[in-house]
């Protein structure tokens, strides 16, 4: 049976331990991962790029908690940051600086100086001005550093608008079209090691004709400055890889290295990819309790205890996670609005979903929620975060705890 969370003879288990012990041990709303859900999804990426020189860089903005950073670091996992505390994590989790690539289109000074000076593997600029920000902290070092550039194919990735980053109207990477140019007057700048070319075109991907189309493009303008005599040595996918909310079979890292290997293969180039999602969003669930039913002139309502300072992927995208009753007692359902306590009518978990009846103090579990999920939660309401938990060969350990009200006040001058 595939790791995880699985229902059993109608109870919802992760890797054989109880949810409702795990909620009753740390409380709810409690993140729960699976250590060997998460193993199995890195794995299944590692083996699917074997054919071609590869390094599958984690992307910590999925999920940043250090356990999970610990595990994938064992793994020989790379790292794709996009902060300078990104950078922080990693580093105290284990991942060696070189397979660490510093991503995003807003670095800070002291971002790329902290960056250089932990010696990290590459930087992916997002602009030519960054280009130069970088040399000139790099030259003032004395040093030379991996740079890559982000660039933008202008390619629909099929998925929702506010995560689609490759259209010529987001503001992420530099026209494909300038790139050689670019490249080309980044040469002659100190400090700098052109080491290929990037492109991420959005996450939440389910279709990959439009990752394959991107990475044909990225292959000829890879082939195009190694023509020219640029010394390449990385060619960067990024990530984005879909997973399939609505419970299906998701798309496995085997179907996307089929299309995308044939375009790879014989490059002189490490090929870097960068999932996040892909790697722990089916390895996560949030645990919530119901406190509540409730009807409104024939709406009815399930309030549980998360709201969208717990997740906020609802409210954010109108995105689709299942909301499953741990024990199911199965007959009927109804159709319902699965609410938090959060004073917004943006505070849902699940709009009009057909819900076994549930009362209050039924556990349930959100799924899918690994990625994006802990890591977008605030303290609005003045709302603790939630604990993390994590199943770990039959066992079940705190990973963070809750968060108190000193925690939330600690900051306060
Ligand atoms: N590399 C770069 C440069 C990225 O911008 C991203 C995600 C990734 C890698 C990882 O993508 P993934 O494999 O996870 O799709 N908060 C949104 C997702 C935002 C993703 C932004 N960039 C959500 O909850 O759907």
């Amino acid at each position: 049976m595939a790791p995880g969370f699985q229902r059993r003879e109608g109870v919802l288990g992760c890797d054989g331990v109880s949810l409702e012990e795990a909620a009753v041990r740390f409380g709810t709303p409690l993140y729960l991962y699976s250590k060997a859900a998460l193993v199995a999804a890195y794995t299944a990426y590692d083996r699917a790029f074997d054919p071609v020189p590869h390094r599958i860089c984690y992307a910590l903005k999925a999920n940043g908690s250090g356990a999970l950073l610990r595990i994938l670091a064992g793994l020989g996992a790379g790292a794709d940051i996009v902060s300078g505390f990104e950078l922080e994590a990693a580093l105290r989790a284990g991942f060696p600086p070189k397979l660490i690539v510093f991503s995003g289109v807003g670095k800070t000074t002291d971002e790329i100086a902290r960056g250089l000076d932990a010696g990290i593997g590459e930087f992916n600029a997002e602009s030519e001005e960054e280009l130069g920000r970088i040399s000139a902290a790099a030259s003032a070092r004395g040093r030379t550093v991996g740079v890559t550039l982000r660039v933008n194919p202008d390619i629909d990735p099929k998925s929702h608008a506010y995560i689609s980053t490759g259209l010529r109207q987001n503001k992420f990477g530099v026209d494909i079209a300038l790139a050689p140019d670019i490249l080309r007057r980044a040469r002659n700048l100190p400090g700098l090691a052109i080491a290929g070319v990037q492109c991420h075109i959005g996450s939440q991907i389910t279709d990959l004709e439009p990752m394959e189309q991107a990475v044909r493009d990225l292959v000829a303008l890879s082939n195009r400055l190694l023509a020219d005599g640029f010394p390449l040595r990385v060619i960067d996918i990024g990530g984005g890889l879909g997973v399939d909310y609505e419970g299906g079979t998701t798309l496995q890292p085997a179907a996307l290295a089929a299309r995308l290997v044939p375009h790879l293969e014989g490059l002189p180039l490490t090929v870097l990819v960068e999932p996040g999602r892909s790697i722990v969003g089916a390895a996560g669930a949030l645990l919530t309790r119901v406190l509540y039913l409730k009807e409104n002139r024939g709406k009815q309502f399930v309030i549980v205890d998360a709201g969208l300072n717990d997740l906020l992927r609802p409210a954010l995208y109108s995105a689709f996670h299942r909301v499953e009753p741990v024990v199911s007692r199965g007959g009927e359902t109804r159709r319902v609005d699965v609410v938090g306590p959060v004073c917004e009518t943006g505070d849902f978990l699940a709009r009009d979903r057909n819900l076994e009846r549930v009362q209050p103090g039924d556990l349930l579990a959100v799924r899918d929620t690994g990625a994006y999920g802990f890591v977008m939660s605030s303290n609005y309401n003045m709302r603790p975060r939630a604990a993390e938990a994590l199943v770990d060969d039959g066992g079940l350990r705190l990973i963070r705890r809750r968060e108190t009200f000193e925690d939330l006040t600690r900051t306060e001058v």
